[in-house]
């Protein structure tokens, strides 16, 4: 089993898509070990996306992101950082292979309904930014 982050993001809790995002996770085989509901403050949104510094997005990013609540959660899985990649589709709903989770329910490139770690590097980072350094 591996670990990974996925992030609910503000637009999906918005709209009550919370449950049906866990179910397209369980049915995929991920398994929910642990999860938060939390309105994140601009120092935590610039903290978390601290690796985007300097990128044009940023701010408006930050600025979405402590919206709302945002639901994080700690998935395992075997290869769970590719798989999950995989599930949710790229960053651009507009290029995200059909049948992913932002294919069909990304609102635009930033609100994109769902995070995920990029690495197992970055998912142990992301895991103990909202579940603390046991967790990982
Ligand atoms: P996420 O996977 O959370 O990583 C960074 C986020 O920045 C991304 O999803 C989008 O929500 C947001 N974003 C907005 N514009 C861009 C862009 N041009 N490229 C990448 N990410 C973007």
């Amino acid at each position: 089993m591996s670990k990974t982050l996925l992030i609910i993001k503000p637009d999906a809790t918005e709209r009550n898509l919370i449950g049906h995002i866990i179910n397209r996770l369980e049915r995929s085989r991920f398994t929910v070990a642990d999860i938060r509901m939390v309105t994140l403050t601009e120092e935590q949104a610039r903290k978390f996306y601290a690796v985007h510094e300097g990128k044009p997005f940023l701010n408006d990013l930050v600025a979405f992101m402590t919206s709302g609540p945002v639901v994080p959660m700690l998935l395992e899985k075997d290869n769970a950082v590719e798989d999950l990649r995989t599930l949710i589709g790229a960053t651009d709903p507009t290029k995200a292979a059909c049948g992913t989770i932002r294919f069909e329910i990304a609102k635009d490139i930033e609100k994109n309904s769902v995070h995920a770690s990029d690495s197992d590097e970055n998912a142990a980072t992301e895991i103990a930014f909202f579940f603390g350094p046991d967790a990982i």
